[in-house]
């Protein structure tokens, strides 16, 4: 069974972006870690947990997780090489990971731990369903893992004390443009309690906003002709160094095509350049703001609110008007006002 599981770690590793390859490998994981977990994915939002500074999902949309494929792919591959990279700075001596977040299926650590001796990689897990991390434990046993795993702890990461000097840390509790779950709040929290050295996985996320203009809709080809693209630059950023999403403004040119849509686009750097872009699964889905065209010239404040539902909101500056769109519940424009 440990062969199996190393097997398909290889591939998914290794396949760079032969999706063939890389959906039938996630897909026999899959099949694997739900008969061992015994949860799988069928049963949506069954135990999602509130907690004040976000959502935290229910096991089986956390099981979900691991379905989409390139961000699991990116994600191990990342986290590898930052294992691989700590190993050799610890010359022989061994390594602490801390992984907040863990899931049913401890998604990011359990296939890559047969590539290495317990002596050497201790991991530490944290999460808050209890029934996720029943569900990680029964996979860490099930593959004779236990001896790399030192503490299951069953809390809240965004106030968790931390006790050791990590040498990695892994949390991926977020969805697309920061919004609904915790991970600004859970990277606050352990960031500041780390040492200089440790890596903090993801190493970066950045939100750019975008204008799209409408294009010409070409009824023969079904297709928009001419769609433009202006980028506005980068309106958010959360990293180790900077885990406080500071507000930032930005100008609309003073000139915009009625149509032209306001977009935001996530951003993921796992760790040294492996990366998710728009498009390649969930988190960097794009969230469409407005039309835009109404506000040409003017000032765009963006800024991140923390909390229950932590999302970014958006104010059009004006003179004496003060009009905003925000997103982070349900839908993605929630109003749009003039004060
Ligand atoms: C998006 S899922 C990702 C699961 C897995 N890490 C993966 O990448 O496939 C996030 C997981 O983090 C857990 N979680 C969210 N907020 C948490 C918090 N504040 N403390 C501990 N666990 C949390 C959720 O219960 C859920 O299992």
């Amino acid at each position: 069974m440990i062969s199996s599981l190393s097997n398909l770690t290889h591939k998914i590793l290794n396949c760079d972006n032969d999706f063939l390859v890389m959906r039938d490998s996630v897909q026999q994981l899959y099949n694997m870690f739900k008969e061992i977990a015994q949860v799988d994915i069928e049963n949506y939002n069954s135990n999602d947990i509130f907690l004040p500074s976000g959502k935290a999902l229910s096991s089986s949309y956390a099981a979900h997780c691991l379905l989409e494929m390139k961000r699991t792919a990116v994600f191990l591959r990342g986290i590898k090489k930052a294992i691989d990279l700590k190993l050799v700075e610890k010359n022989g001596k061994p390594i602490r990971i801390l992984y907040a977040g863990t899931g049913p299926y401890a998604t990011l650590i359990t296939p890559l731990l047969p590539f290495y001796s317990s002596e050497l990689v201790k991991v530490d897990f944290i999460e808050i369903n209890p029934i996720s991390m029943l569900a990680a434990k029964r996979v860490v046993e099930h593959f004779g893992l236990t001896t790399f795993v030192e503490h299951y702890f069953v809390c809240d990461a965004a106030t968790f004390t931390v006790a050791k000097p990590y040498d990695v840390v892994i949390s991926e509790t977020m969805q697309r443009c920061l919004q609904y779950e915790p991970q600004v709040a859970i990277m606050q929290n352990l960031v500041a309690q780390l040492p200089p050295y440790a890596i903090f996985i993801p190493e970066n996320i950045t939100i750019n906003a975008v204008l799209t203009s409408r294009g010409k809709w070409n009824p023969e080809t079904c297709i928009s002709e001419g769609v433009e693209r202006i980028s506005l630059g980068c309106i958010m950023e959360a990293n180790p160094k900077n885990p406080h999403c500071s507000s930032r403004i930005v100008e609309l040119p003073s000139r915009l095509e009625e149509g032209t849509r306001l977009g935001l686009y996530t951003k993921v750097l796992v760790f040294d350049g492996d990366i998710l872009e728009e498009g390649d699964c969930s988190l960097t889905l794009p969230v469409m703001l407005f039309d835009s065209a109404p506000f040409a010239g003017h000032k765009l404040k963006f800024s991140y609110t923390q909390g229950e539902a932590p999302h970014v909101s958006c104010k059009i500056l004006s003179t004496g008007k003060v009009i905003s769109a925000t997103i982070g519940k349900e839908s993605n424009v929630q109003k749009v006002m003039i004060e």
